[in-house]
């Protein structure tokens, strides 16, 4: 019954366009072909712009659920950058202290770029109507920290500023820049504050079919989508 009331739930979510997709993003190794980078998450990303009567409004936009979007990356430097073609991409880079393969990793850089589209930036200006926007930033404080060799496990927000006019929300994280084995995430180190779930004991989903692989192309990657098993961490 309260399975079915979630469901439910989740429907509507789905149906109002209120539930933000979350994706599986992955940078394959050109050499190996294995993936070195997997991230899973969904991401709204907040941009404040100027309009045509000069007040500032904020854009709100999440990467779709679709199969437009591009991702792109290296292994080292642990860079992923997500696209959504013609209309946004941001790209996060990873650093490492692992000396003998212990120590930490963190998200060190995350880089944004955006069109002012009108479709996504209502009555933007018409001085910067369809410019293309960049923003970087270097983050002074550490997040997604991690044990080197495990992945990072979040399902509350987290929301990292750039650049006082951007901010993008990444939710239900898990992600792993290093030491993946056969796409699969390690050991998960969970962040500390995140609530415990409502329905902790759902049954292991069937196996999926392995990716297709592209083991000759350089930057190859893919991107699958992965329901999300359990709502009620949303609250
Ligand atoms: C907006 O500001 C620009 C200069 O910054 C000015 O030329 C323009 O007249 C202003 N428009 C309005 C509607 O106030
Ligand atoms: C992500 O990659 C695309 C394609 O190479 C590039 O145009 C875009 O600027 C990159 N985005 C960021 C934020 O670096
Ligand atoms: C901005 O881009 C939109 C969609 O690509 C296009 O319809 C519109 O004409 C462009 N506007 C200007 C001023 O270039």
């Amino acid at each position: 019954m309260l399975l079915s009331v979630v469901v439910l739930l989740v429907g509507l979510n789905v149906a109002l366009g209120t539930e933000v997709p979350r994706g599986s993003y992955k940078v394959v190794d050109k050499k190996s072909g294995d993936t070195c980078i997997r991230a899973d998450f969904s991401l709204t990303f907040d941009v404040k712009y100027r309009k045509q009567d000069n007040t500032t409004g904020t854009a709100t936009f999440s990467l779709p659920p679709d199969d437009d979007i591009d991702v792109s990356g290296t292994c080292d430097p642990a860079v992923l950058n997500v696209t959504n073609p013609g209309k946004f991409s941001f790209s996060a880079t990873f650093a490492k202290l692992a000396p003998l393969g212990r120590g930490k990793f963190w998200l060190k850089e995350v880089a944004v770029q955006y069109y002012l589209l009108p479709d996504l930036f209502p009555d933007v200006s018409s001085e910067t109507v369809n410019k293309s926007m960049t923003e970087t930033v270097t983050l002074d404080t550490v997040i997604f920290v991690t044990k080197y060799g495990d992945s990072y496990l979040c399902r509350k927000p987290k929301v990292v500023p750039i650049q006082n006019n951007v901010q993008l929300t990444f939710s239900d994280v898990q992600l792993q820049p290093y030491g993946l084995k056969d796409d699969k995430f390690s050991t998960a180190q969970e962040c500390a504050d995140d609530p415990t779930p409502l329905l902790p004991s759902l049954p292991p989903l069937p196996p999926s079919p392995p990716p297709p692989r592209h083991p000759t192309s350089g930057t190859t990657t893919s991107r699958t989508r992965r329901p999300v098993p359990c709502a009620s961490w949303r609250g």
